[in-house]
């Protein structure tokens, strides 16, 4: 009887130590694979909606189309910080979020709002930029677009699947929303007439206007929440890989480099057709 007692409790300890010595090589082998596969297939593969500079947006170079932006020089340093080549997937904003819930992009880098919701299903690195919401309206309606009420009954645009869509329906109520996929999209129909205001965060309304000398921002106020800091989005406890993002990220702002990115990319937006 005592031998078997004995034995009993001598298989339960052998068990709980390959139970728990199996648990941890397995979480620690998931963290690594993540890198380690991106380093295996000599790529990060990075989702992102190029259609909003200058973070992502298209330009020609010597001919040939490229997709360039601040996102896409944060992409490049955090491949080199991997030791691999970034491949970008262009797609509308919609989708970008959905494209690393299924695995098909190892980050998104999209100018992307770190909202809570979203951070129910992702993960995010530190914030790297954080602009205010703006109303961009024809400058031919700007003595009739003067106040947030103005815009009753009026058309405001935003891309479907944004933060901007929330800022109408909250702080534009009176307003109808219309959802585009693209932002140049938008744009078109602002200086169509087909819709009255468009709702774009500052920089990029500014990067717009810049080659839409018609547009102008309305001088009404939006409030923009900490929320709506730009984030790269990350798959859910992948902190290797989180770690070594917000490492790029904090040495980017502290060298000066961001800031380089933000003025680079504002002047290849000025040349870009859009
Ligand atoms: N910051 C906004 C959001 O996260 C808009 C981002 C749009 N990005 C883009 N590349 N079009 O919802």
């Amino acid at each position: 009887m005592k031998k078997i007692i004995w034995f009993a409790m001598v298989s339960m300890v052998v068990l709980l130590g390959a139970c728990s010595s199996g648990g941890k090589e397995t979480s620690n082998d998931s963290k690594k694979e993540v890198i380690q596969s991106i380093q295996d297939s000599g790529k990060l593969v990075v989702g992102t909606s190029a259609d909003f500079a200058p973070f992502e947006f298209h330009t020609m170079i010597d001919g040939k189309d490229k997709i360039v932006g601040v996102d896409i020089d944060l992409a490049n340093e955090i491949a080199k910080e991997l030791g691999v080549k970034v491949e970008l997937m262009d797609m509308e904003f919609n989708a970008v979020l959905a494209a690393l819930q299924q695995g098909k992009v190892n980050l998104a880098i999209s100018g992307i709002s770190a909202t809570e919701e979203r951070q129910q299903t992702f993960d995010f690195s530190d914030n790297y930029f954080a602009p205010p919401q703006k109303m961009v309206i024809n400058k031919e309606n700007a003595n009739e677009l003067t106040s947030l009420k103005s815009f009753a009954k009026k058309k405001v645009g935003a891309q479907k699947g944004s933060v901007q869509e929330d800022v109408v329906k909250e702080q534009v109520a009176d307003a109808q929303l219309v959802s585009v996929a693209k932002v140049p999209n938008l744009i078109i129909e602002l200086k169509q007439g087909s819709i009255d205001g468009l709702v774009l965060e500052e920089t990029v309304a500014n990067s717009y206007i810049e080659n839409n000398p018609e547009l102008m921002l309305a001088d009404v106020d939006l409030v923009s929440s900490d929320e709506e800091a730009y984030a790269i989005a990350l798959p859910k406890g992948e902190e290797e890989l989180q770690k070594k993002v917000n490492q790029v990220i904090q040495e980017l702002q502290s060298s000066g480099k961001m800031d380089e990115f933000i003025q680079k990319n504002t002047e290849l937006a000025k040349k870009a057709e859009e």
